[in-house]
């Protein structure tokens, strides 16, 4: 039975290495799309600092559709060309919103929500959805949560391999 711990680092860098690492263990061995999401999604929410959405939207050859998550009820589909989803959906570039007032077409599940991170998932060249992480607090996110997102992000679709 996997057990998460709270992160020992004290640089992001480092803890988003352990969080990795816990990824690693969490997802190992199971290739299921909706298990490891559901997993991978409680493990980020649990273990990072001011969050109050993290979780999964995927493309249904049309639109994006909410996935496993954690945090408030949320919308359920996002076109391509709405809001910061879709903005790294259909550019397949990692977004970091340090404030969503500020950016045009934010879509607001949450009134707290303040910035946003917003990973696509691509594999083998084909867009699989997002992983969107939310934060109360203004620009929460920076480089090195990017770095740290998409190293995580890589495990998720790593452990999948076969399976789509
Ligand atoms: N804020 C996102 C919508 C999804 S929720 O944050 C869970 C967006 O603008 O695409």
């Amino acid at each position: 039975m996997f057990t998460a711990s709270a992160l020992r680092a004290s640089s992001k860098t480092d803890q988003y290495a352990e969080l990795a690492d816990q990824a690693r263990g969490l997802l190992h061995g199971e290739r299921d799309r909706i298990a490891n999401a559901a997993n991978f999604s409680a493990l980020v929410y649990g273990a990072l600092d001011d969050l109050n959405w993290a979780g999964f939207y995927f493309y249904d050859g049309r639109e994006l559709v909410v996935g496993p998550f954690q945090g408030r009820p949320a919308c359920v589909r996002i076109a391509l060309d709405k809001g910061v989803c879709g903005a790294a959906a259909s550019t397949r570039q990692t977004q970091v919103v340090r404030d969503v007032h500020a950016f045009p077409g934010h879509i607001a599940c949450d009134a707290a929500s303040r910035s946003e991170i917003v990973i696509p998932l691509i594999t083998d060249g084909k867009l699989l959805g997002v992983f969107d992480v939310d934060s109360p607090k203004l620009a929460r996110f920076d480089g090195d949560d990017r770095a740290g997102m998409e190293q995580l992000v890589k495990i998720y679709i790593d452990s999948l391999q076969g399976s789509i």
